[in-house]
């Protein structure tokens, strides 16, 4: 089952509004958003998933919540596109709780895990047709080692992509058990490491899969397109590389605001939209570090819309 993280910090900090209007861009089980409909009286809830498996999940989760809620199946990066189709265009939150859930990473048919042994797929969305399979055994040697170092950043990932091309002319690579015993055998076990030596490969191959940080890039910049003055944004990741984006995205929009020698002051940059809710990102306390080992790595970061 697939705990949702720092529900509580999550869902104070959106500061609910009963009649208000919001959006998951990442619905998942809905864990947030049940918690969201819980807050709401006349309001309403948006979910989107890429996963129409997710989508099921949730649509059990919120039956007792019937009608004040619609699910959507897209990619959040399009957002602003895709709630047309509910004639919303104003929100007073938006939550993105980015990456997999517990279920996909369980579900060994997924191919997200390499703990399970199943078929390197990968694939979010299984409409698409960019699989982890595609790209392990068609990317060049050059293109397979730039996404395992931008995505996973992976130091070895030039040992790692030639390891895999060489394997692949043996036969073509299939399971996610045939590339995490590759890649321990490359590191030679990594002696003395807590992390399994395929955990940054795989996350590189499911965000190159998935276009994870384009998606993060476009649903950023819809999120604050979509939110009414007063409206609340709030990020939750799980890695460094999603951190950074966030937090240099809201930066950007804080502004900067410096002063004149002649006195006064003028904004520097990008005209400000949003305030911060929260500086230094949100982490799980050790109550929920106990319950759930997945809080970690999570990050939450709250902005709102001037
Ligand atoms: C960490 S889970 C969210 C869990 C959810 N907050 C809950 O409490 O149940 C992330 C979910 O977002 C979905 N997802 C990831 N990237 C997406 C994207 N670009 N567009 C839409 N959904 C996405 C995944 O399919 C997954 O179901």
């Amino acid at each position: 089952m697939h705990l949702p993280v720092l529900l509580e910090e999550t869902i104070e900090s959106l500061a609910i509004k009963p009649s208000g209007i919001y959006l998951d861009g990442t619905l998942g089980s809905a864990g947030h958003s049940k918690e969201i409909l819980k807050g709401l009286n006349n309001g309403f809830l948006v979910g989107i998933d890429r996963d129409e498996a997710a989508l099921g999940r949730a649509a059990e989760n919120l039956k007792d919540f019937e009608g004040k809620f619609r699910l959507l199946h897209g990619n959040y990066g399009d957002c602003e596109d895709l709630v047309k189709q509910t004639g919303l265009n104003a929100f007073d939150g938006i939550l993105l709780d980015i990456g997999v859930s517990s279920n996909q990473l369980d579900e060994a048919e997924r191919g997200f895990s390499f703990m399970r042994s199943g078929p390197l797929d990968m694939r979010m969305d299984r409409t698409q047709t960019l699989s982890a399979k595609e790209v392990v055994n068609t990317y060049s040697q050059e293109e397979l080692a730039n996404v395992i170092f931008r995505f996973g950043e992976e130091r070895a990932s030039r040992r790692i992509a030639s390891a895999i091309v060489r394997e692949r002319a043996k036969s073509e690579i299939s399971t996610t058990e045939r590339l995490a015993e590759l890649v321990d055998k490359t590191l030679g076990g990594r002696k003395g490491s807590k992390t399994h030596p395929a955990t940054k490969t795989f996350q590189a191959l499911r965000m190159e899969v998935n276009g994870e940080l384009d998606a993060l890039s476009n649903g950023l910049i819809g999120a604050l397109n979509l939110l009414k003055p007063g409206g609340r944004l709030a990020v939750i990741t799980f890695h460094s590389l999603e951190d950074r984006l966030v937090k240099n995205f809201f930066r950007e929009h804080v502004g900067r605001e410096v002063a004149l020698q002649a006195g006064g002051s003028r904004w520097q940059g990008l005209t400000p939209r949003v305030n911060f809710i929260n500086k230094k990102p949100i982490t799980a306390r050790a109550k929920e570090l106990e319950e759930n080992p997945r809080a970690r790595s999570a990050k939450l970061r709250v902005v709102e819309m001037r």
